[in-house]
Parts: C-alpha cells; structure tokens; sequence
C-alpha cells in the first residue's frame, strides 16, 4: 500500500493533485502544441492534418463546431478568432443538441469536432450525421488514435499529453491554442491577413507560454482570495467578446470540482436577470483584461459594487481603475486580445482548485463525473 501510494506521488511529479499538476503544464503543453506548426519570422503557419483541404478552406462559407463541455467552450473561443481573423462564419453547437434537431448541413460545409478524449458519444453522433450528410469533418483531439480521430476526415492533435484529472485544464488551453492557429491557417490561405499582421500575432502566439508562466505566479494570491470565499454558495463569471466563454469555463470549472452553484454570462447581459441575485455573499468573477471592451466592463462592475456585490477581477497588469473598485484584483500580464483566453483561464483554474481543497473535495475525481462520457 505504501508502494502504491509512493507510486501515485511519483505520478502526480509533487503535486498533490493531478488537476494541479496539469494546471502548472500549461506552458509546456502549449509549446508542445505549437511546435513546428508555426514560424513567427516568416508569419507561416503550417498545420500539416490539414494541409490536403487547404482548396476547400479558400472556399469556404460556413464552420460548424461540434463539442460538450469544456470542449465546447473552447469551440466558442474558437468562433470569436475564425471570424475575426479569417472572415468565415462560424455557428458552435452542443453536439447532444445538434445530433437531434435535423441541422441544415450540405458537401459544402466544414464541422470540427472537439474532443480531449476523442471518444465522447454525442459528438461522435454528431460527427457521423454531418459525415452523412456530405460535410467535411476536422477533428481537434488530444488522445492519439481515439474514436473520433479515426472518423474524421483530417484534423489537429491538441498534443497536451495525458489529462487524469476529471476536470478538463490543460486540454482546454490547447484546445484554445489549436483553434488560434486554425484561424490563422485559414486566414492565411484565404489572404484575409497580411503578412505583417501575421507576423505580430504569431511572434505574441510564441510568448504565451512564458506569459502563462507569469500568470502562474499569482498562485499564492489567489489562494487567499479562495479562504474568502470557500463558503460561497453561488459565484457569478462575467466577460465579454472572448473572455465570455472563459467565463463559462471558470464557472463550470467551479461547480464541477466544489459543488458550488455558479454561472457564467456575457457581462451585459447581467441586467436581463442574474443582477438580481446580486448581494454581499455572493462573489463575482469578472474578465476585465485592457481590451476592446474594457470600457464596458468597469461599468458592469461599478453596476455590482452599487449593489453591493463582491467582485474578484482579472485584470491587466499595473491596472489601477479597476483595482481601484474591485475587492479583489489578480494581474495577469498583457497580451493581444486573441490572445486573452488562454492567459485569463489559469487564474480562474487555480481559484476553482484551491476552493475545491478547501472544502475538502476530491479535486481530481468529482462525483458523478467521468473522464470521458461514452454513453448518451
Ligand atoms: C470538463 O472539465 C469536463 N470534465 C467535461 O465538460 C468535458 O469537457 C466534456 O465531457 C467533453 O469531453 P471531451 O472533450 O473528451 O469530448
């Protein structure tokens, strides 16, 4: 037993959790994805599963992604980059939604499917009614060989190395990280960027690993912040543009490992309902990095603070309006804004984790859940 128990320490490499473990390979695991496919100096991206439908992406009018959970939060990320930077339209779908509903796809759409597992049923159901239905499909996996990747036509390895723990961290980034160089790929090939945009976003690309490093620093600070709010019974995640779907990351994240009821919303949409729940209990996470929505934003917060909510934000380093309201602030270093979701995850991962311990959890098997979900 003692073995075992050394055995599992060795495994976990110190951590005392897996999850913790795989938050801290994020740098890693994102070098590790982006190695070989892009070339900051030419402004080239080459993602060598695709390669072969490069035509088809020229010609494209329409991206349909596929996916459940975490996964699918990450194919919302995806949306917002596609259509900003290559132009195509882009709808996200639950897959266990999309299998049912009789969607309207033909030979000339493009699915991606995002899987970590690679065998989760309902996506792999939705992957087989677009397939039938004459659509090309891309896969973005992270386990080499799985279901998913063997139906598909071509696709993406996430190459995040294993994830144990239930709750998804590390895959989510790469996910997030393959999907950045998707709509780079694309927007190359569709000569919907120049060359010299390119250059810039892929020379910031190959500086977020060292930025997630940084980020990683705030690790003691916001276990701090959790002590506060472990005994929370609700919390709140508000972001706009692409730190909306981070948003929904951070809540599930929550919930899923501490069994704590949250939410997350696009932050205007905070006055069409969740503003009444507001009170001094309960905690609100806010996405408040200085980007294009920046301004917004602090005048959701100033919405909460007025009625009296206790707001936790991510912001900007050496920002000080917002640090000037919020109750808590955690700075996380500047990036472009494509850029934001895979920096503003991690401390909404850490603090999802150091509650969880907090309230003596099992972080890396929560109840009821498994890792992947083969059944409907
Ligand atoms: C995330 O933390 C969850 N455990 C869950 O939502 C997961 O992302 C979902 O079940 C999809 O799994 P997949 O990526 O393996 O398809």
């Amino acid at each position: 037993q003692e073995l075992d128990l050394k055995l599992e320490m060795l495994e976990k490499g110190g951590y005392d959790h897996f999850m913790l473990k795989e938050i801290y390979e994020q740098p890693r695991s994102i070098r590790d994805c982006l190695r070989g496919r892009i070339y900051p100096q030419q402004g080239n991206v080459q993602l060598g599963g695709i390669k072969e439908y490069a035509d088809k992406l020229r010609n494209l009018d329409r991206i349909i992604i596929v996916a459940c959970g975490t996964s699918w939060h990450a194919g919302l990320v995806g949306e917002y980059l596609i259509e900003e930077y290559a132009r195509i339209s882009v709808e996200v779908e639950y897959a266990s939604e999309f299998r049912y509903r009789n969607p309207i796809i033909t030979e000339k759409d493009l699915v991606i499917a995002i899987s970590q597992s690679g065998e989760t049923a309902d996506t792999m159901a939705a992957i087989e009614l677009a397939k039938e239905k004459g659509a090309t499909i891309f896969g973005v996996c992270n386990v080499v060989g799985a279901s998913i990747p063997r139906v598909t036509h071509a696709g993406v390895y996430t190459h995040a190395g294993p994830e144990i723990g239930v709750a998804s961290t590390k895959a989510f980034t790469s996910q997030v990280t393959v999907l950045t160089l998707m709509a780079f790929y694309m927007a190359q090939q569709r000569g919907a960027i120049t060359q010299s945009k390119l250059i810039e976003y892929l020379t910031e690309l190959d500086a977020i690993p060292t930025l997630i490093e940084k980020a990683l620093k705030t690790n003691d600070k916001i276990k701090e912040i959790a002590a506060k709010f472990k005994d929370s019974r609700n919390c709140l995640f508000l972001g706009r543009g692409s730190s909306f779907p981070v948003a929904l990351e951070g809540a599930l994240k929550l919930k899923e490992i501490s069994y704590i009821h949250a939410e997350g919303y696009p932050a205007a949409e905070m006055k069409h309902g969740p503003i009444a729940l507001i009170d001094a209990e309960m905690p609100v996470v806010f996405i408040a990095t200085k980007h294009s929505s920046y301004e917004k934003v602090i005048s959701n917060i100033q919405e909460v603070k007025a009625r009296g909510g206790r707001v936790i934000a991510i912001v900007s380093e050496g920002d000080t309006t917002v640090k000037d309201m919020a109750d808590y602030v955690i700075e996380i270093p500047q990036t472009g804004e494509a850029f934001v979701p895979l920096v503003a995850t991690i401390p909404l991962q850490l603090l999802s984790y150091h509650i969880a311990v907090m309230r003596g959890c099992n972080v890396d098997q929560p109840r009821n859940l498994a890792k992947s979900v083969t059944v409907e």
